[in-house]
């Protein structure tokens, strides 16, 4: 989908479907009240007859409006004026693709972003329809006939802002949204994909691809024998039980100067999590695909970078292996020694994700981090802790907190804070090694950062647990490509590419 600006006079855009938002008790906002003049009140005078109730994510076509050069208009409901905030507005701007998408408009003008819903500036409102509207265009097609898909035929969406001045503004709030959108997307295709065809080698490949399609972007792939080189006994003991090789992808993102320290993104990169001999049950097993979920959001968020030109130094490391039980593989009380020198007892296979994790997060200590963010669809607990809507944040620094609840805020994809205190460290304690890969049941999300911690100790860290949020289950199920927008967010906000004010 293709996103434009458009300013004027309502009444008079030539368009195929021109959008307009409509609250309840038939309150109109500005651009639906300008219609409504133009066509002296049918607008107001139809809503009054009840079909549409203004309800969030309703929809309503007209045909032929008199004094309105659009050939059709979309009504779209927006919940109560009073509690029209970003939210409702990212519903009614779903609720208007999907109408949309079932038209054969081609293109159509929005003006959902007016009035500002609450909490959100112009800037923010625009690029919040064009994360909104993008999600609503990914298809997955890669294996399945697409010829039998749904065709969305929304070509061109184009945003309404009133005055030329807004313009600048308003495109800034296009090129941010759409980077975001497609680092997401991107985020999503990576997750969805099968195990057997996105293995640790196709995510390799993927991240050369990347490369070669961005100059400011390299990438070095660390194969098994440099892993092992290199100490990596907890990541490497991970991939010993399966038949495809692991990869450490290492991706480089330079736009800043040239001394300024990095910006360290790394991910779990599990491509199919069994559980190992620790199997897992079979009931939604095949979600394990998703285990690398953590790794295509650092491929999302380094594609976002490249594609917004910003200013800044960002690295991205995913350790990739699969876990599967086979003869080789870990066995629950093996230990095994990380590249930190600190040794793990593994007591649970499954508990996997520390394991790849820890040596990448030994390994990023080199790049002399200006801070190091690690995504993870770590455990269950959390989850059952935060269930889908909220990823959960551990870091034990204060400030750094702040700003990835700040970034999740104002993306729209929201963190939440969980505690990561020492009086849990003890539940990782092991007779046979400086510590054991599990923390029992209680508080697991926690343990299970507390384990990071240990590896971690030399930069500033955070890690965001999206086992509830990464993917969707059901009948939607998918990838959400969740942390990508926060990440992204925060990358803007740090490289401080405020939107110029219009
Ligand atoms: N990838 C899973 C975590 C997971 C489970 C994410 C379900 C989303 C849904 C991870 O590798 C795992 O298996 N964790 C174990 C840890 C336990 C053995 C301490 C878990 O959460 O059960
Ligand atoms: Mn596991
Ligand atoms: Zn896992």
């Amino acid at each position: 989908m293709e996103f434009k600006i458009k300013t004027g006079d309502l009444a008079k855009q030539k368009t195929p479907c021109l959008v307009l938002g409509v609250f309840e008790k038939h309150k109109l906002g500005a651009p639906a009240e300008a219609v409504d003049k133009a066509c002296n009140g049918q607008l107001t005078a139809l809503l009054k007859k009840g079909d549409m109730s203004g309800e969030g994510g309703r929809t309503l076509l007209l045909y032929g409006l008199p004094g309105v050069a659009a050939e059709r208009v979309l009504l779209v409901g927006c919940g109560k004026r009073k509690e029209f905030d970003r939210a409702a507005q990212r519903k009614a701007v779903t609720a208007a693709v999907d109408a949309l998408a079932q038209l054969n408009a081609g293109e159509a003008l929005c003006t959902l972003a007016e009035p500002l819903p609450r909490g959100a500036d112009r800037y923010l409102a625009l690029r919040d329809s064009v994360v909104a509207a993008a999600a609503r265009d990914y298809r997955y097609t890669r294996t399945k006939d697409a010829d039998k898909l749904p065709k969305v035929a929304l070509k061109r969406l184009a945003l309404w802002v009133e005055k030329k001045a807004q313009q600048a503004e308003a495109e800034q709030a296009i090129a941010h949204g759409r980077a975001i959108g497609d680092g997401v997307a991107l985020a999503r295709e990576l997750g969805n994909l099968p195990g057997n065809i996105c293995t640790p080698s196709y995510l390799a490949e993927q991240a050369e691809t990347l490369a070669a399609d961005h100059p400011k972007l390299t990438t070095e792939i660390l194969d098994e024998a440099a892993m092992a080189e290199l100490g990596m006994g907890a990541l490497l003991s991970v991939s010993r039980g399966s038949r495809q090789p692991a990869k450490l992808i290492v991706m480089h993102y330079r736009g800043g100067a040239e001394d300024a320290k990095p910006v360290v993104l790394v991910g779990k990169g599990l491509t199919f999590d069994a559980g190992g001999i620790s199997l897992k049950p079979a009931a939604q097993m095949d979600e394990m695909k998703y285990d690398m979920c953590g790794g295509a959001s650092v491929f999302g968020t380094l594609q976002a970078a490249c594609a917004l030109g910003l200013p800044i130094n960002l690295i991205g490391v995913v350790p990739a292996s699969e876990n599967l039980p086979d003869g080789a593989a870990n066995k629950p009380g093996d230990i095994v020694t990380s590249m930190s020198g600190q040794t793990i007892e593994i007591l649970n296979t499954d508990a996997e994700g520390r394991l790849i994790l820890c040596d990448a997060l030994t390994y990023s200590k080199r790049f002399d981090p200006e801070l190091v963010i690690d995504m993870a669809t770590l455990t269950g607990a959390c989850v059952i802790a935060l269930g889908a809507h909220a990823s959960g944040l551990f870091t034990a620094d204060d400030a750094l907190a702040e700003e990835i609840l700040g970034a999740g805020e104002r993306a729209g994809d929201r963190a939440w804070r969980m505690p990561l205190w020492d009086d849990y460290q003890p539940q990782l304690d092991s007779n046979f090694a400086d510590m054991a890969n599990v923390g029992g049941r209680e508080g697991g999300a926690i343990t299970a950062a507390c384990f990071l911690s240990r590896f971690t100790k030399d930069y500033r860290w955070a890690h965001i647990d999206i086992a509830g949020t990464a993917w969707l289950g059901g009948k939607e199920k998918g990838g959400t490509g969740r942390p990508v927008a926060l990440l992204t967010e925060l990358l803007l906000a740090r490289a401080g590419v405020a939107p110029k004010a219009g």
